[in-house]
């Protein structure tokens, strides 16, 4: 029996993992797992339903039941549905990944999670993209990446997505800004941001997007996945 095939694509925010995941599971007609989105679609819909972050039970059920899909469009755009309704665009806003960073601390709500993350393992595989996909949720992956790339370029890189969306920052702030969020997420106590003992660490700093796409895919290749 054919098993399914497992790359995971952990590292910090700003490392690419985004970009080169979803592109690397289109290359290789595997299925995609964007674990951040998870986190972003708890917080936007505990907001919505009037439910305290702070509690618990409340949290862990929503994380349960919530109700929400990810499609892909005939034009091949992926969108996210919370309840029936598109929420693609407010996912991505800054305040929903505040919201998405509380939320991923609680380690009830990380467990409840776990379920719905494995059903995205289905044939004939899938690139999974986030924090903790090599060391908690899918320990068993033939390939685990670590992908890095350096604090100044990291800041760099939202700079010019801030710029592009109108929004005034300064480069100083944002690295400042990078430097905090790396290191509350590698110190926080549930699945800290780490690298598996069994990853490899790619440096995205001095590669294009395709020329990081190519080397997940060639080590790919080197394990037999391809
Ligand atoms: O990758 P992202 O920016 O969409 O993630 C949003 C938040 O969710 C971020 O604060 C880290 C958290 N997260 C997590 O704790 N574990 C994951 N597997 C993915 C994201």
């Amino acid at each position: 029996m054919n098993s399914v095939k497992i790359i995971t694509i952990d590292g910090p925010s700003g490392s690419g993992k985004g970009t080169i995941s979803r592109i690397l599971a289109e290359q290789l007609g595997f299925h995609y797992l964007d674990s951040g989105a998870l986190y972003r679609l708890l917080g936007l819909v505990a907001v919505r339903h009037g439910i305290e972050i702070s509690i618990n039970a409340d949290l862990t059920q929503l994380a349960k039941n919530m109700d929400v899909s990810f499609q892909s469009k005939a034009d091949g755009h992926n969108i996210v549905l919370l309840e029936g309704e598109d929420v693609t665009d407010e996912l991505r806003t800054e305040e929903t990944g505040a919201l998405a960073s509380r939320v991923a601390e609680n380690p009830e709500v990380r467990s409840a999670l776990l379920e719905r993350q494995h059903q995205f393992a289905k044939l004939p595989g899938l690139v999974a993209d986030g924090r903790d996909m090599g060391t908690k949720v899918f320990p068993e992956a033939q390939l685990k990446i670590f992908l890095t790339a350096s604090i100044e370029e990291r800041a760099k890189r939202r700079y010019k997505q801030l710029l592009e969306r109108g929004e005034n920052v300064k480069l100083r702030a944002l690295e400042e800004q990078v430097r905090s969020r790396d290191e509350r997420d590698m110190n926080r106590k549930t699945s800290p941001l780490a690298v598996a003992t069994d990853a490899v660490e790619v440096d995205s700093s001095d590669l294009t997007i395709q020329e990081a796409v190519d080397r997940v895919q060639n080590l790919a290749i080197l394990r037999g996945l391809l």
